[in-house]
């Protein structure tokens, strides 16, 4: 029942529209507070490590896995990893790469409506002269769920659902050409902001940005031996490069049979690291030691993102010239980082509805909006309670590493190595050194094998049991039934998900 099916419009429009998924705000929020929290340099080593030898690997084993899909008429990962694999088992996998996109996608739009209101914000001069106390206060009411948070979010999601709505090349694709090189350009200039603004004048205890980039940039190995930041940088290379959720495998189902791959990947992968380490790296973590010092600025990464991006960020903005203006760009970027990856945690469940349910896209675009703010209203009223702080934890990290395995163990294992590289560089642009086959084949499985088992060690079977909190702390017995209810529409989730692959397959044999 497959209509023609849709393609990128361009190849600068498609590595925009990569760029685009793997670039939000997991470069801008996420990676700056990962990185202060486990010793700046000390986390950087384990984070290149974990780029080569997991992130690049994966990053191909999706395109591949997509672009092979395609050719089967499948954007979504249930009818990719059927393509794969001729086992019934295999469609109830790709479950994982509808469900935990999806589960993102609704506290990550969420957040990335934050981030509009506080571009408006700024620019009309809300923040205006306001003690650190007052941002910090402001945040909080904000989130405490006002008319002004729910209808931000509706705005965000009304967005959203627009672009989807117009498809792959005139709505994910365009969206990107614009979007990107105005998210480049604002971080530039924000970063220049911080480095030669912030590096003349010394701020608490006379630090400056220089200090601050050479906290997070000069190599330490004292670290290394601590598991735990090796998690960290392990979760942090697929959170920002978007593996292990197969959305950029629903982007690649869209190219053609001989479009190139591997350079095209490494092209996504290398925008997405220079837009987090260079640019990501140079404004928060620099800006809040030039204000702070080191130690302050570690301590509000301990914070959270939400801290370091929405009470310190504005703060140091404000107190330069032309300010409004400045929060205004970075809330900016903010929220374009946040739109062109939201649509991408979008696309397979479309894909889905479209290709085994013959529906249109703007109605399944109409509903995913619904089911995202109803969803979403449960993280609004129950922000403070660790609602989101699971699904961050269980779909965000976890689920990411767990699907990566599945991904990888099905391509370059079930497909088998040859078939696999075969596909890899059909139509490629550049040939991988040999030595990558054996990387993809054992290295990276095994890598990530060994991480997720120590993972499930380390934190998800103590998370499980309600020993501690995703954030290392004890759980609070009021919040235990909402952890339950928060982990219980996580399933619900998974198990209509499952329910729907089902009935397509009966449908459509
Ligand atoms: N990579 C995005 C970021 O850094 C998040 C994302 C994850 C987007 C998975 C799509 C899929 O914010
Ligand atoms: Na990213």
């Amino acid at each position: 029942a497959s209509q023609t099916r849709d393609a990128w419009g361009s190849r600068i429009g498609l590595i925009l529209a990569m760029a685009g998924n793997a670039v939000g705000l997991g470069n801008f929020l996420r990676f700056p507070v990962q990185a202060a929290e486990n010793g700046g340099g000390s986390f950087m080593v384990p984070y290149f490590i974990a780029l080569l030898l997991l992130g690049i690997p994966l990053m191909w084993v999706e395109w591949g896995i997509g672009r092979h899909g395609g050719r089967y008429g499948k954007g979504h990962v249930p009818g990719m990893l059927a393509a794969l694999w001729r086992h019934p088992a295999a469609k109830y996998l790709g479950v994982m790469g509808m469900a935990i996109p999806i589960i993102v996608l609704i506290y990550y739009t969420y957040i990335e409506s934050w981030s509009l209101a506080y571009a408006v914000f700024s620019i009309s001069g809300t923040f205006q002269d306001r003690s650190p106390d007052e941002m910090a206060s402001f945040l909080a009411d904000y989130q405490s769920g006002g008319a002004l948070a729910i209808g931000f979010f509706v705005v965000t999601l009304a967005i959203n659902v627009w672009v989807i709505s117009k498809g792959i090349e005139h709505g994910i694709e365009r969206l990107a050409k614009i979007g990107m090189p105005v998210l480049f350009l604002f971080a530039v200039v924000l970063a220049g902001v911080v480095l030669f603004a912030l590096t003349a004048q010394p701020g608490a205890g006379g630090a400056t940005a220089a200090d601050g980039l050479e906290f997070i940039y000069s190599p330490d190995f004292s670290l290394l031996g601590s598991p735990s930041v090796w998690l960290a940088a392990a979760g942090q290379i697929f959170f920002t490069l978007s593996v292990g959720m197969g959305t950029l495998s629903a982007y690649a189902s869209y190219l053609k049979k001989d479009d190139d791959l591997l350079l095209s990947g490494l092209a996504t992968s290398a925008t997405n690291e220079t837009a987090e380490v260079v640019l990501g790296g140079t404004i928060a973590i620099p800006a809040a030691v030039a204000f702070f010092g080191v130690t302050g600025a570690v301590a509000i990464a301990g914070e959270g993102a939400f801290n370091l991006g929405f009470v310190t960020m504005p703060i140091v903005f404000q107190s330069l010239p032309l300010g409004a203006f400045l929060g205004f760009m970075w809330f900016g970027l903010l929220f374009f980082a946040g739109i062109t990856s939201s649509v991408a945690m979008a696309t397979p469940l479309i894909a889905f509805f479209r290709e085994e349910f013959g529906a249109r896209r703007e109605p399944v675009a109409w509903a995913l909006g619904g089911l995202v703010l109803a969803a979403g209203l449960l993280h609004v009223a129950l922000l403070d309670r660790g609602f989101l702080d699971e699904w961050d934890y269980w779909a965000g990290t976890f689920g990411l590493a767990l699907f990566a395995l599945v991904e990888v163990v099905l391509f370059m294992w079930v497909f088998k190595p040859e078939n696999a590289w075969r596909e890899l560089h059909e139509g490629a642009d550049i040939r991988l050194p040999r030595v990558f086959k054996l990387v993809l084949t054992y290295v990276t499985p095994a890598y990530l094998g060994l991480l997720f088992l120590w993972w499930a060690v380390a934190d998800a079977v103590p998370i499980l049991a309600m020993e501690q909190t995703p954030n290392g702390t004890p759980y609070a017995p009021e919040d235990v039934p909402v952890v339950l209810l928060s982990r219980g529409v996580m399933v619900l989730l998974l198990v209509v998900g499952a329910v729907l692959v089902r009935v397509a397959w009966k449908r459509n044999g």
